[in-house]
């Protein structure tokens, strides 16, 4: 199985993915790295895992369609099969759904459908609340929305701030997230 993960920021999730493949025999490999952020942090560590990447953004288009289309060739020509996104800040649309939809998956760092969104972290936090979580879904055309495969609880405790309680969250998806891409390569079929 091919999977390529779409990344816009720090690439915290693609690094814990990438460690995980190479410390696990998967019959899968990490192919392709797409970011759409020039800057972002991910890029370098893609580099550095000699995972090959492709950064444009949809302002170099004339529209979403157009952006989705150039993205959708690159991965007709790598025949990847999972598109992984991990931290990918943006809606996907319809030109990626209508080939990739149920072969798309998203970590979300809340318990959905609590606190869906840009800001999962915060806005737990200042809501108040004694649990939230890490989601694992596939996306669908929602916002977030999408079916659950797997989530993990985190006790937002007295003393937690909102750097403490990020801290806890990542560490959740770093461990949870390469679990369930592990078991949906096992099985071999990515909508078995
Ligand atoms: C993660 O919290 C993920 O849940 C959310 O975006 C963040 C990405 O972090 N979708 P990183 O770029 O993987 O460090």
């Amino acid at each position: 199985m091919k999977i390529a993960v779409f990344a816009s920021g720090n690439g915290s999730n693609f690094q814990a993915l990438v460690d995980y493949f190479k410390k696990n025999r998967l019959s899968a490999t990490i192919e392709w790295l797409f970011c759409d952020q020039p800057h972002a942090y991910v890029l370098q560590r893609a580099k550095k895992a000699q995972v090959p990447s492709t950064c444009f953004s949809p302002k170099e288009f004339a529209s979403k369609t157009e952006y989705e289309q150039a993205i959708l060739e690159e991965l007709a020509n790598r025949e990847i099969d999972l598109i992984v996104l991990a931290g990918y800040m943006r809606i996907v649309g319809e030109g990626l759904l209508s080939i990739y939809e149920n072969k798309m998956i998203n970590i979300h760092p809340s318990l959905l459908p609590n606190f869906p969104g840009l800001h999962g972290i915060r806005d737990a936090f200042e809501a108040g609340v004694e649990e939230t979580g890490v989601t694992v879904h596939y996306i669908d055309r929602g916002v977030d929305t999408g079916p659950i495969i797997r989530q993990e609880k985190v006790v937002i405790e007295k003393e937690d701030t909102l750097a403490t309680l990020e801290q806890k969250i990542h560490q959740i998806e770093h461990q949870i997230f390469p679990e369930v891409i592990a078991k949906i390569v096992n099985m071999g079929d990515v909508n078995k």
